[in-house]
């Protein structure tokens, strides 16, 4: 039997192994999907685990995407440019570093018909997701992203890797297209981003990319002054799609009874 795993810390809310398991399932798979808590030092030897086949491939999440390219053979490009891996796998004997998050965002904006090109985009945080959906904007051809953060040095070290992103204090809201929140406040229902959306203007985008509670103050406000507003759960069911079609070579259905099982 196939083995995979989601690793990370804290773990016990991952979704990913109600969903990959769902999928192995319904593709009749011999293969289990678990997930593990796992601390900094045991990466390597998870990660070796790949080579010796008892594992077939690993998730990555919060705080470890980082971490894990130093124990990879190979990168994807998305891997590369964004520094980010959310999943491993093994191909001809190397172990491989791929990030479905920057084609997960992208494919979840793309299915809601949201177009974005030409677009004014701001990010709120700096953290592990934000090179991802940098990257995944820019594909989406924005006219301009910019990225604020609490914490000003984290938002200008993006600018190492994409030079063309205005970094603007943070409790500055520009007159944007869409805002998203890809910072962790939020996670906790009552978190309060605290920031004035009032000089926004009208039937903005509201995005945020925590699913889990399903509208954060953030959503909640933005419903309240009419804005449109989108949670990050199918950005997670892609980034999981797209993951099991590198480990199984199979495009896993996304319908209603999917979408319901992280509810
Ligand atoms: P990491 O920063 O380790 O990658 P993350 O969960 O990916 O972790 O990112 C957390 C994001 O939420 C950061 O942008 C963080 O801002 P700082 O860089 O200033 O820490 C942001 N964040 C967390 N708590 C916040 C708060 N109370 N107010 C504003 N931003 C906050």
């Amino acid at each position: 039997m196939k083995k995979y795993l989601v690793i990370g810390n804290p773990i016990d809310h991952s979704l990913s192994p109600k969903l990959h398991n769902y999928w192995i399932k319904d593709n009749n798979i011999n293969a289990v999907y678990e997930k593990k808590k796992i601390e900094v030092n045991e990466i390597g030897d998870i990660i070796l685990n790949i080579k010796k086949k008892k594992i077939n491939g690993i998730n990555v999440t919060v705080p470890f995407k980082k971490e894990v390219i130093s124990y990879l053979d190979q990168l994807s490009p998305e891997a590369q440019i964004t520094q980010s891996v959310n999943t491993i796998s093994l191909d001809n004997d190397k172990i491989v570093g791929h990030n479905t998050d920057t084609e997960g965002f992208r494919l979840a904006i793309e299915n809601k018909k949201f177009d974005l090109k030409n677009k004014e985009i701001l990010i709120l945080g700096a953290g592990g997701v934000v090179p991802s959906l940098i990257f995944a904007l820019k594909k989406m051809m924005v006219s301009n992203i910019f990225v604020s953060n609490r914490t000003r040095k984290k938002a200008e070290n993006l600018k190492d890797s994409f030079q063309y992103i205005k970094i603007i204090d943070w409790g500055n809201v520009p007159k944007v297209d869409m805002v998203i929140n890809a910072t962790s406040l939020g996670l906790n229902k009552e978190d309060n981003l605290g920031l004035d959306f009032s000089k926004i203007g009208k039937n903005k985008l509201f995005y945020d990319v925590i699913y889990n509670p399903k509208e954060t103050k953030f959503l909640e406000l933005g419903k309240k002054l009419e804005h449109k507003t989108e949670n990050g759960k199918m950005m997670f069911v892609y980034q999981a799609s797209l993951a099991f079609k590198l480990w199984h070579g199979i495009n896993p259905k996304i319908n209603e009874d999917v979408i319901e099982l992280l509810d």
